[in-house]
This record gives C-alpha cells, structure tokens and sequence, in this order.
C-alpha cells in the first residue's frame, strides 16, 4: 500500500523526540499499518534512497532515523568530520516518500551519558573478525544503538545495505538472538557508474584517491570471477586479489578475504553463497566494499 505522502509528495515529519515517535507509532499501529524503518547516519546518497524506496514499496508507513552513533566511532575516527547535511536530506527524504524520520540529539539518545549506557555485545564470531578486527567496538556501538532505535521505532521490517555486509550479519543475528519481531531486509549495493559503492565517506577521497576507489571493486569482481569459474583456487584467487592491491601506490589494503555469504564463516574453499569482502585506506579514507557469488 502506498501512503499519502508518496503519492502527494508530502513532506517528511520530523520527529526529534522519543515522546514524537511514540505517537507517531501509535498512530501508525491504530490504522494496523505495517511500519518500515531505514536507520541512517544521514549524508545520504543514492544508496540510503534505494533502501527508502524498497521500505516504501513494501510497507504502509516509512520512517528513516539519522543520528551520527558517537559510540560505533573510534577515538581517532572522524566522528567530529562525519558530514551533517541535514536540511538536504530531507529533502532527498521526502522525495523518495519517507513518511517521518527520527532525528534526535545525543541527549535524547544518551541521557546519562553515552560511555554509562548499557551496551549490546554482538556475536563475537560474527563481530570480532574484519571490521571488528580494524574498528575494536566498532560492532558494539553499532548494535547498541540499533537495540535502541528498534525499541523506539518498534517496526515490523528493517532495511539495511549490503555495502556494510558485516553489519547485516550482526544485525540478523541480534533480532535473531533476541527474539526481535522484526523482519531484516538486506538491500543491494548502489554503485556509481565506474564500480565504486556508494558510501557517506566517499565525500572525503580527493581526486587522486577517487581515481583510484573502483580498484576495489575491480578486484573484488576478479577473483570472485575466478574463483567462481574454478580457474583458480579460491585461496589462490584472494592471493592474486591481494597481490594487485598491495602494490598500488597511494592504497593501503586493510583485508581481502571471503566468508560464507550465509553464516559468515571462514571458508578454504569457494562454495555458494560466498562473500569476497574488501577494507583499504587510500590516504585518510578508509573504504569497504564485498561482492556476493551466488
Ligand atoms: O550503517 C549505518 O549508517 C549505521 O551503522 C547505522 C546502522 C545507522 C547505525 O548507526
């Protein structure tokens, strides 16, 4: 069903309150609509648009959140730098037919203070690993808040990006783990035209580094080519990967490995589904980006 603001255009409510989005909720539970959430850190882009309209085609009633999480950032992370654009959101948000979007302070999100608040330790076998390794706490913060914003938004489906793989493993396995009504909608990657995903960060890369970004995504399609076609084996396929990356001047590669694409396990051999997942620094910007053979 499609809501009045989708086909009007209307503009999307901002609600900076938990009290808000309570009525907002409740609202929405009285009509017996089905509520879809898209949690973000704003700036957003093609990427977060496509995982609005998804929400949009499948649910009555949208509603996207934007609240830069200062608890999935590291101490020398760019928390401070992290782009805020709110009033050009919006609009992008009301656009693609966002009903209403939570957009609360950190004092709303954090009363007591966020280092004091109760945290969400995710699956260390899920969490640990790539990401978790570069980012320690990173998948904490991450899990943490999306308890919260869950419990706040109370939806029945929830949209979230394959660009950030890991992150939609940890979140299916929270909503899994603890009995969470909520359905996890993962969404396919949003690419530019020359390969590179589309991501927040990507504001930062100076022209050097944003000639140099689609490499990832060039080698990740590579090995996953030849690994899939069984010309090399998988563990040769992410040597070669790495080998092309390492040697690039200006890149830092982090990690280039493959997991099982369902459990997120390591995997010796390629078998399907696998994950070829990427982590590099290019100067100051850190990039990552995986590519799913299925
Ligand atoms: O993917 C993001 O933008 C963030 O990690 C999320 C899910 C909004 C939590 O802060």
């Amino acid at each position: 069903m499609i809501s009045d603001n989708a086909v009007s255009g209307a503009k999307t409510q901002v609600l900076d309150s938990i009290e808000a989005v309570r009525v907002w909720r409740h609202n929405a539970m009285k009509s017996g609509e089905r509520v879809g959430f898209v949690p973000t850190m704003g700036a957003l882009h093609e990427g977060h648009l496509t995982l609005m309209r998804q929400a949009r085609a499948e649910c009555d009633r949208v509603v996207a959140s934007i609240f830069v999480n200062p608890l999935q950032f590291g101490p020398k992370e760019d928390f401070g730098r992290y782009p805020r654009t709110f009033e050009s959101d919006l609009q992008m948000m009301s656009q693609a037919g966002v009903d209403a979007v939570f957009f609360p302070s950190e004092q709303e999100m954090y009363p007591d203070g966020r280092e004091s608040v109760t945290r969400v330790v995710p699956n260390p076998e899920l969490a640990d690993c790539l990401e978790g390794h570069f980012r320690p706490g990173f998948f904490t913060g991450v899990a943490t808040v999306v308890a919260k914003l869950f419990n706040i938004i109370l939806p029945e489906a929830a949209f979230f990006g394959e660009k950030d793989y890991q992150q939609l493993q940890v979140v299916s396995r929270l909503a899994r783990d603890l009995n969470l009504p909520i359905q996890i909608v993962p969404v396919k990657t949003v690419r530019e035209l020359d390969g590179l995903a589309m991501s927040s960060r990507n504001v930062y890369l100076g022209e050097e580094q944003r000639l140099l970004a689609p490499l990832l995504y060039k080698t990740l399609t590579s090995v996953k080519d030849a690994a899939q076609s069984g010309k090399l084996s998988l563990q040769e396929a992410l040597e070669r990967g790495r080998n092309e990356l390492m040697v690039m001047p200006g890149l830092e590669l982090q990690y280039l490995e493959a997991r099982n694409g369902d459990t997120f396990l390591a995997v010796t051999d390629f078998e399907l589904p696998t994950v070829f997942l990427v982590a590099a620094k290019l100067k100051e910007v850190r990039l990552i980006d995986n590519i799913v053979a299925r």
